[in-house]
């Protein structure tokens, strides 16, 4: 479920007491809020990164900022030459240890972008790199971190026995323990992108920066810089809805362990914020938002559109965010941090299927419609020329056929219209969209068997993809034989490509051949297939031709 955005009250109370498992001692413990953050300015004003990093860009997003109506600039953190922030915090700590203690070596665990930014700062540094990585690693993180110089330790089944290894290792050969974020060094090192933007926004006008969150080292270490010198900014942590730990913590005024974390963002999956993070985030954090993967899988498209870039979902987290914040609050100049594109390239598969409907431009619908030749072609005319992203029908009753349909909506005003008047018009409607069964099985289901259908033939088409052709081909085909199978999905190809059966009795299946040919698309018949037969036939197709 996604909930609303979570105004944080500020609390300065507590401050000894939070329960820390930070390997460096947290900055200023007992002393003031103002006086620790202050702590941290100077440390971030002092930080070590630009070794490993480069001041990334802060881009003006002109396609995003015109669609939301309001200003928005990305901090192109998947610039860095690993594809993600992370080596910032990683160098800032390696460099600030004494000598000696560098020279033993430094250990972390981690499949992700935190692998990557310890091998690059420690190949930089001289320092000799263990990385211990469950055994379930995929091959290419191994190999990407091998590249950078790291000694890869493959461990366990999973992260945590990966993790556990990595401390036994780290307290036998006297390693020092990187943190992915629950360090003030870590954390240091990432605030030096809070400085970087306001370096480079001016004097201009900032309402916000918006803040991917997992275990909370990116956004103490901007909000720490951005509140100590631009207070009146605010700082919004973004987390997806199914790993929000951060947004539980500070609901709950501690920090909490999730039972369980969403692995969609997984460079934000971290089941219980940092210690010293969450010390600093109470004092920093305006808001929190939580997004859906839907919404991810959108604002990771957006980015592509913007500039051709393709974050990690991670990464595009925050853009997600500002799109939530701005629905509710309206315009401003905000910054979001697009913070990684280490993206899993299989990955691509699912976002390109939720990106439409995470912006609900895209909404599945089950509608009713009356089982007799033409009545497709009355619902189709009901919601006009938009765009059809998915048909799937199978004959199930006389009386009523179910379909699984996706339409194009120009936008939500535009949806509650249509729906509305199918509904006046007597068509019984389901919005599916946000239903994971439907959106994740059911509509690769709709089909099956239809024992007993009299006369189905099987055909199989393709026609060149615009919008309204597959209303066209509807159109074309469904008046005149009554329509028992239709399966389509716009996948993004070039062509359209369907699957139709349609009740042919026997005397009328040369016009039916001659009707199909006059449509001038290519087609095949496959009423002679073994898989119809096995899995969507009607026990009938033994028939002669
Ligand atoms: C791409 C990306 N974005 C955001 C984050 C979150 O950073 P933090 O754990 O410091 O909150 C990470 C963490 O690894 C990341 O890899």
């Amino acid at each position: 479920m996604i909930r609303d955005p979570l105004p944080i009250p500020r609390r300065d109370r507590h401050l000894g007491l939070v329960n820390r498992s930070s390997s460096a001692p947290a900055l200023g413990h007992g002393s003031s809020p103002s006086r620790w953050l202050e702590t941290y300015r100077e440390r971030i004003a002092r930080a070590r990164v630009y070794d490993v990093a480069v001041v990334s860009a802060l881009e003006e997003a002109p396609k995003l900022s015109a669609r939301l109506g309001a200003r928005l600039l990305l901090k192109r953190e998947d610039q860095q030459s690993v594809y993600s922030f992370k080596l910032r915090g990683a160098y800032n700590k390696m460099a600030n240890l004494p000598q000696a203690v560098r020279a033993r070596g430094v250990i972390c665990a981690s499949a992700g972008n935190h692998a990557q930014g310890v091998a690059l700062a420690a190949r930089r540094l001289g320092v000799p790199a263990w990385i211990a990585m469950p055994r379930t690693t995929p091959g290419i993180k191994v190999e990407s971190v091998k590249l950078l110089g790291g000694h890869v330790v493959l461990h366990g089944d999973s992260f945590d026995e990966a993790a556990v290894h990595a401390e036994a290792l780290a307290a036998s050969r006297k390693l020092t323990m990187i943190p992915p974020y629950d360090d003030p060094e870590v954390i240091a090192g990432q605030g030096t992108i809070g400085k970087e933007i306001l370096e480079q926004i001016g004097a201009e006008r900032l309402d916000a920066v918006f803040v991917p969150v997992g275990g909370g080292g990116l956004i103490a270490g901007v909000g720490a810089w951005i509140k100590a010198l631009r207070p009146e900014v605010k700082i919004v942590a973004v987390e997806p809805d199914d790993a929000d730990c951060l947004a539980q913590a500070l609901e709950a005024g501690r920090r909490v362990k999730l039972a369980q974390v969403g692995l969609f963002a997984d460079g934000v999956a971290v089941r219980q914020v940092g210690a010293e993070p969450f010390r600093i985030a109470r004092q920093v954090v305006d808001a929190c938002l939580r997004v859906s993967v839907d919404e991810i899988c959108a604002a990771i498209r957006d980015v592509f559109y913007e500039n051709r870039s393709l974050p990690e979902p991670a990464g595009a987290l925050a853009v997600a965010g500002v799109k939530r914040w701005v629905a509710r609050h309206g315009a401003g100049s905000y910054v979001a941090i697009v913070s990684g594109a280490n993206l899993n390239f299989d990955r691509l598969r699912h976002i390109a299927e939720r990106a439409e409907l995470g912006d609900g431009r895209e909404t599945l619908l089950a509608v009713t419609i009356p089982e007799r030749p033409g009545s497709f072609k009355r619902f189709l005319k009901e919601l006009g020329r938009r765009s059809i992203t998915e048909f799937n029908y199978r004959y199930s009753s006389p009386a009523a056929a179910h379909v699984f349909a996706g339409v194009h909506f120009h936008d939500a005003a535009d949806r509650d219209a249509a729906l509305g008047r199918l509904r006046a018009d007597g068509y019984p409607v389901l919005d599916l969209s946000g239903d994971e069964m439907a959106k994740l099985h059911v509509r690769y289901m709709v089909g099956g068997r239809c024992p007993g259908l009299a006369d189905e033939r099987l055909f199989r088409f393709e026609f060149p993809e615009r919008p309204g052709a597959c209303l066209d081909f509807l159109n074309a085909v469904g008046s005149r034989w009554n329509i028992s199978l239709f399966h389509y999905r716009n996948h993004g190809a070039a062509y359209g490509r369907v699957l139709c059966g349609l009740q042919v009795p026997r005397a009328e299946r040369g016009e039916c051949r001659r009707a199909l040919e006059a449509l001038g698309y290519p087609y095949w018949e496959e009423s002679d297939n073994p898989a119809y037969a096995l899995f969507l036939g009607t026990g009938q197709e033994s028939e002669a031709p």
